[in-house]
């Protein structure tokens, strides 16, 4: 094997021009005189800027014969210095040896050769190059050299790892991500999965390969559930909604029957931001969230009930003597009708009258224990449409007495346009009638000074409704303010704490909240609000 010196660059042309490039043409090739001499004579057009030796001693592999004026100007390196290996001073010292490894092994079989080394430019920065080196042969068929053309690809290589980057930390998101994941495509075509997907198929005695990318979403859905009950039909609209581009997301809430019993899912789609469609689609198993919201529901319920049956039970002297009122009425009217007719009296207009008295007493006597036995019950009945105003009078009239006794005063307040609002009826009764037992409690308690107690409805924006109790009692501290909503605070001898820490659970299962504030003259205001659609069902 002869040995061969290698030349340099020569302008790339258009195709430099166009992508700005730093180096241009190299040629390589043995470096006798008599190679030098014609290559320098038989340069292309593309050559024309070539300057050459017109005489080069013999040189290794890699050593450059030949420069053009485009690599000079970017390296900045004159012409004799870029000579014989040189130009390899501008090559990366990290890929200086790969660089002389590459074009000898290429030369060694006349091969073509690319290469990608970093060069420094005349401004010490280091730009990426790739280095295409074609031979180039004699007549006798033996290697004159190569022509080495270079291409910055600096840019092309940033954004070629951020991309990479970018994929690498998609993917790694992708696959980490919390629950069971299936990406796919308009027609239901899965994509992607991540592991817990894969997983799942794994638990249920799936082979996940067949639940991946390549299966489709939609057959796979029928083929677990059946599409037997409304939650796996409403699920699956959910997803179809999405990737026919009807909405940008969705999330639903189902249950599916297994082995296992009811298992409960969370499921959210999100449309997939591409021409092609389709739609990211996850499940989240929920059931022992699930059970536990439901045992947390029952545990309030069973509670806030042990609270209705301690308030009313405090407020028996008061809701006897409410019942007690129209049974005496009824008593003297009865009494009364029986002493005239006994006196021989037809039937006249005091007898009708005192006989329409009788039913009247007799309907509102019947009429307390009718809602005695609702607060009494442990009846849930949530969603249904309540009348706030007509909740406010029909709550107040249960501590009626009370307040005649103590000699509180109850003024009521309401908006003029309120609207009904969604709730579970006793409950919300619950928390109004616990609002007024604490104002009354706060006014006993002040022992002197105005005795009054203003309830307030009212409209907050167009969906929620505001109930405000205002009384003229102790008041609080700021402080106290929050303190008073958690269990077990009291300031009362026989009081439990547990009112107002029951009424916040209600009203937050309700999407509501309760807060305290203080008065301007005295007392206090406990303000509930509510949304209109209030009720959760939870
Ligand atoms: N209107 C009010 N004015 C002043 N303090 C109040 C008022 N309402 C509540 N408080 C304070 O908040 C505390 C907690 O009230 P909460 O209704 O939760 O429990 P309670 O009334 O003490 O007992 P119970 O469980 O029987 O209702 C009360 O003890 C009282 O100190
Ligand atoms: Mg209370």
């Amino acid at each position: 094997m002869p040995r061969r010196a290698w030349g340099s660059f020569a302008p790339r042309g258009a195709v430099h021009r166009r992508r700005r490039p730093l180096g241009g043409r190299i040629q390589y090739g043995p470096c006798r005189a008599r190679v030098a001499r014609r290559a320098g004579a038989a340069a292309p057009a593309g050559h024309r800027s070539v300057r050459q030796r017109a005489r080069a001693p013999a040189r290794r592999a890699g050593h450059a014969r030949e420069l053009n004026e485009r690599w000079l100007h970017v390296t900045g390196c004159r012409f004799e210095d870029a000579l014989d290996d040189g130009w390899l001073s501008y090559v990366h010292s990290d890929d200086r040896e790969e660089t002389v490894k590459t074009i000898r092994w290429a030369a060694e079989g006349h091969a073509p050769f690319t290469l990608e080394y970093r060069l420094r430019r005349a401004d010490g920065e280091h730009r990426w190059v790739i280095d295409h080196g074609v031979p180039r042969r004699s007549t006798d068929g033996t290697l004159a050299g190569y022509i080495g053309s270079g291409v910055d690809v600096t840019e092309l290589r940033t954004v070629q790892k951020a991309l990479l980057e970018s994929n690498a930390l998609r993917s790694a998101i992708f696959g980490s991500v919390y629950g069971h994941v299936a990406a796919i495509g308009r027609a239901g075509a899965i994509i992607a999965v991540n592991d817990g997907w894969r997983r799942l198929a794994e638990a249920n005695g799936v082979n996940p390969d067949s639940v991946s990318v390549g299966a489709n979403y939609f057959d796979i859905c029928q083929r677990v559930t059946g599409m037997t009950d409304g939650d796996a039909r409403r699920a699956l609209a959910v997803v179809t909604g999405v990737v026919a581009g009807d909405r940008e997301r969705a999330q639903l809430e189902y249950s599916t029957r297994t082995s296992d019993g009811v298992r409960w899912f969370d499921l959210s789609v999100e449309a997939l931001r591409r021409a092609e469609g389709g739609a990211v689609i996850s499940h989240v198993e929920i059931t022992r969230r699930r059970y536990a919201e439901d045992e947390a529901r029952r545990q309030r319920d069973a509670l806030a009930h042990a609270l209705r049956v301690t308030t009313l039970g405090e407020l028996a002297a008061s809701l006897a003597h409410e019942i007690n009122q129209p049974l005496s009425a009824i008593v003297m009217n009865a009494k009364a009708t029986a002493r005239l007719l006994d006196a021989g009296a037809t039937v006249t207009d005091d007898i009708r009258g005192a006989l329409r008295d009788i039913a009247a007493d007799g309907t509102r006597a019947s009429e307390i224990i009718r809602r005695l036995r609702v607060l009494l019950s442990k009846e849930h009945l949530p969603g249904r449409t309540v009348d706030v105003k007509e909740l406010v009078a029909e709550t107040t009239s249960l501590v009626e007495y009370d307040l005649r006794r103590r000699g509180i005063d109850i003024r009521s307040v309401h908006a003029a346009e309120l609207p009904a609002v969604s709730v579970d009826r006793v409950q919300l009764q619950q928390v109004v009638l616990n609002l007024l037992v604490n104002a009354i409690e706060a006014i006993a308690a002040a022992g002197e000074g105005p005795c009054t107690i203003t309830v307030t409805t009212a409209a907050r924006g167009a969906d929620r409704v505001e109930i405000a109790v205002a009384d003229t009692g102790v008041g609080a501290t700021s402080t106290d303010l929050e303190r008073m909503f958690e269990p077990f605070a009291t300031t009362k001898t026989n009081g439990l704490g547990m009112g107002l820490s029951i009424s916040r659970s209600i009203l937050r299962a309700h999407r509501g909240t309760i807060w305290a504030t203080v008065n301007a003259d005295r007392g206090l205001t406990l303000h509930v609000e509510l949304p209109i659609e209030g009720d959760s069902g939870a």
